[in-house]
């Protein structure tokens, strides 16, 4: 892209600012920010001015009955024995979501490098290789580990896991590849510069996995080996299961599209998002959607009708994305900490000071035909780690490993 293709391009979008260290930089620092403004999705300005938390309509909403710890038990074996052939039958893989920015954590590194030991070193990437040795250490076969980064985190990711011989996993089985990048911006809607050659840009949310798996070709790579499951997980949760056999058993038994781990909600009002029904397809919706009447809700056994809560541990089956015609999901906006030059000098915010453009994994569920959400005990499989300290935090989860039998 040229200097006066880039100029009217912004000029059209009301960012000329961006321009502004132009003359200062030199001939590579130039082209690199005109490749950066080239490569800009600007469509998700067009959202800015609808604010955080924008209200889109909802449809009919009704109750999605969980599978629960009960039913899970009485089909215990059956169960894990399906999930167990499809493993050994190399149908199935666990695909690490690693492309976030932790920004809540406060840590410049990647958050899976976090180190939550306290007696010896324990890093969040391990505590999850560990959890996954632990299932293939039971069937016998190594299961494919895909693990998404973004431009931001994926050199030290690497560099990082391959240090640490990453964790007794096997090398081979891993394939890394990088998530599409989304401008931040101010409240006004002005994209943020974080060098004077350098759009901020930040990595576009979860819910952008499938089509960066597709335009990396590791799509491609798993399909070839036979892969048709992925156990889709997030990096901060510490004590989560996966590639768990009985959860990937009790989604094929019920000939899911999508099995969802759940949790059953602490309050009625705990902030997380619900599983439920939206015109009659599987749906997520966020709490801040629960109207009081859906909360009082309740189902037939007098139990709160939307009682289950998503702990970001998903299996999609690849085909089933790869059949739906549309794959469009919503951008979100989400308020966020956001480093960014101001008169030359690079400020590191201490809160929100803006936007950044996301789409969110929990979209995708909607664009299934059938979704299982399957209960898991909350204090053996839901420890996140969002924060330093309180609520999900390193402390919270250090006390649930504690509980666990982990040492940390
Ligand atoms: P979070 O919603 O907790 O976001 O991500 P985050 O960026 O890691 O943390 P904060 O909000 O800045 O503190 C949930 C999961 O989705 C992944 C994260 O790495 C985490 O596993 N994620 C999030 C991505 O892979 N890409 C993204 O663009 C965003």
């Amino acid at each position: 892209m040229t200097y006066d293709e880039a100029y009217s391009l912004l000029e059209q979008y009301d960012q000329l600012h961006l321009l502004e260290y132009y003359e200062k930089l030199s001939a590579g620092e130039r082209e690199k920010l005109l490749e950066q403004i080239a490569n800009i999705d600007f469509s998700v300005l067009t959202i800015c001015k609808q604010g955080h938390q924008s209200n889109t309509s909802r449809g009919v909403i009704q109750p999605l009955a969980a599978m629960q710890l009960s039913l899970i038990e009485q089909h215990k074996e059956e169960y894990t024995q399906l999930g167990m052939q499809a493993i050994k039958q190399g149908k199935v893989a666990a695909l690490l979501l690693a492309g976030g920015m932790g920004t809540r954590l406060g840590s410049d590194a990647p958050k899976g490098m976090y180190n939550i030991g306290v007696t010896k070193e324990v890093y969040i990437f391990e505590r999850l290789i560990c959890n996954l040795l632990d299932v293939v250490k039971q069937a016998g076969v190594w299961i494919p580990l895909f693990i998404m980064t973004s431009d931001k985190n994926h050199q030290a990711t690497v560099t990082f896991l391959k240090e640490k011989d990453f964790f007794g996993y096997r090398e081979e089985e891993v394939t890394f590849f990088m998530q599409d990048m989304a401008p931040a911006t101010d409240y006004q809607g002005k994209i943020y510069l974080e060098d004077k050659g350098c759009i901020s840009m930040s990595p576009n949310g979860n819910g952008g996995w499938f089509s960066s798996m597709i335009r990396s070709g590791a799509l491609k790579k798993a399909t070839d080996k036979g892969v048709e499951w992925i156990n889709l997980f997030a990096v901060d949760n510490v004590l989560q299961r996966i590639a768990d056999p009985c959860f990937i058993g009790a989604t094929i038994a019920t000939k899911s599209a999508v099995g969802a781990k759940v949790v059953k909600k602490v309050a009625p009002d705990e902030k997380v998002g619900v599983m439920c029904l939206e015109d009659g397809k599987p749906t997520i919706i966020e709490y801040y959607e629960l109207t009081e009447e859906l909360m009082n809700e309740t189902d037939e056994a007098g139990d709160p009708a939307y009682n289950f809560g998503v702990i970001l541990n998903y299996l999609f089956r690849i085909e089933d994305l790869q059949n739906s015609t549309k794959l469009e999901i919503p951008v979100h906006i989400v308020e966020k900490k956001i480093s960014h030059l101001e008169k030359g000098v690079l400020i590191k915010p201490e809160k929100p000071n803006g936007y950044k453009f996301e789409t969110l994994v929990l979209d995708m569920i909607h664009l299934a035909d059938s979704c299982l959400p399957y209960e898991v005990v909350r204090d053996y499989e839901f420890a996140p780690i969002k924060n330093k300290e309180g609520v999900d935090s390193v402390e919270s989860a250090r006390i649930l490993c504690e509980k666990n039998k982990i040492t940390l």
